[in-house]
C-alpha cells in the first residue's frame, strides 16, 4: 500500500480545510514552535549528534517529515544518500531551494516517495513527526516504511509523545533547552505566542497521536515490525521516546530486546 493509499497523500482529511484545522496545514505556514533561528539550530545540532550512531555509513536514508533539515548535510556526509521528505509544501520549497541538486541529498515529492522502490532504504528516520500523523493511519504507514526497508533497513521513530505527559513538562524542557543555548527571552516569548496562536486548536481538533510504550509496542507488531525502545530518546526533549524497529520476520531469525 502506497502513501496515496493514507487518506489524501499526507494522510490529511479531504474535509473542508477552512473548518477542520490540520497538522500538515499548521506547518505550511510560519509558527512559533521553535522561538527563532537559534532554536531551531540548537534543536538541530543536538539531533544531529543523537543520530550520528544509527546512522548506516554509505547507506540511504528516508528522513520522513524532515522539517527544515538543518543537519542534512553533516548527516549526507556520513550515509551515502539521504532523502528528505516532508508533507507541508512550504518547507519542502525550502529544502529544494537549499538543495536544487546535490550529489547526495535529494528532496522528494509526494510522487518521489509514491514511487520509492521496495527494499531500497537502510534506515527511515521520523523524528517528531508520529504525533502529527492520525492514529487510525499510522499503522498503514509503518507498513509503508516497513516495505521500503532493506535486508537489514531499520526504522528509527523518535520524540514519540506519551499521553500522560503534561504540557508544563514541554514547556519546561523548551526552557530548559533555551538556557543551556542562550535564547531564554525569546523562548519565553515563543511560549506566549504559541498559546496565543492557533496550536492548541489545531491540536485538540486534528488530534495529537500520543502513545504509551505499550500502545507502541501493539502498533509496531501490528504493522509487522519488531521494535526496542532506545534508552534516551533523540533530540531534546529527554522525558519523550524513540523506538528503533525492524521487520518481524527478519527479528525472529535473530533475536532482540523487545519494547519495554
Ligand atoms: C516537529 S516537526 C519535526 C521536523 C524534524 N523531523 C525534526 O525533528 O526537527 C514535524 C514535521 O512533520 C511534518 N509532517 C506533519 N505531518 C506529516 C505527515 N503526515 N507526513 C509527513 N510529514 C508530516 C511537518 O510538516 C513538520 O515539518
Amino acid at each position: 500500500m502506497g502513501f496515496h493509499d493514507v487518506g489524501t497523500p499526507h494522510g490529511r482529511p479531504t474535509t473542508d480545510r477552512q473548518s477542520t484545522p490540520d497538522w500538515v496545514d499548521f506547518w505550511n505556514r510560519p509558527n512559533a514552535i521553535y522561538a527563532n533561528r537559534r532554536n531551531l539550530e540548537a534543536h538541530f545540532a543536538c539531533l544531529q549528534r543523537d543520530l550520528d550512531a544509527y546512522l548506516p555509513p554509505g547507506g540511504t536514508v528516508l528522513d520522513f517529515g524532515c522539517g527544515d533539515a538543518l543537519a542534512a548535510e553533516a548527516m549526507a556526509e556520513r550515509c551515502g544518500t539521504l532523502y528528505l521528505y516532508d508533507a507541508a509544501p512550504a518547507v519542502r520549497d525550502r529544502l529544494l531551494a537549499r538543495f536544487p541538486d546535490h550529489p547526495r541529498i535529494k528532496v522528494l515529492t509526494d510522487a518521489d516517495l509514491a514511487a520509492l522502490p521496495a527494499g531500497g532504504i537502510d534506515l527511515v528516520l521520523a523524528v517528531s513527526v508520529l504525533q502529527y500523523i492520525p492514529r487510525a493511519e499510522a499503522g498503514d504507514v509503518l507498513r509503508r516504511w516497513r516495505g521500503l526497508l532493506s535486508a537489514n533497513g531499520r526504522i528509527l521513530i523518535a520524540d514519540v509523545v506519551d499521553p500522560r505527559t503534561p504540557m508544563l513538562r514541554d514547556v519546561a524542557s523548551q526552557l530548559a533547552m533555551a538556557h543551556r543555548n542562550g535564547f531564554l527571552m525569546a523562548a519565553l516569548f515563543g511560549i506566549g505566542r504559541l498559546a496565543l496562536s492557533d496550536y492548541r486548536r489545531v491540536r485538540r481538533e486534528a488530534g495529537f497521536s500520543a502513545y504509551t510504550p505499550e500502545e507502541m509496542g501493539d502498533l509496531l507488531a501490528e504493522a509487522g515490525l519488531h521494535a526496542a525502545a532506545l534508552p534516551r530518546n533523540v533530540g531534546p526533549t529527554p522525558h519523550r521516546r524513540s523506538f528503533l524497529a525492524r521487520p518481524a520476520a527478519q527479528a525472529a531469525e535473530e533475536p532482540a530486546p523487545n519494547v519495554q
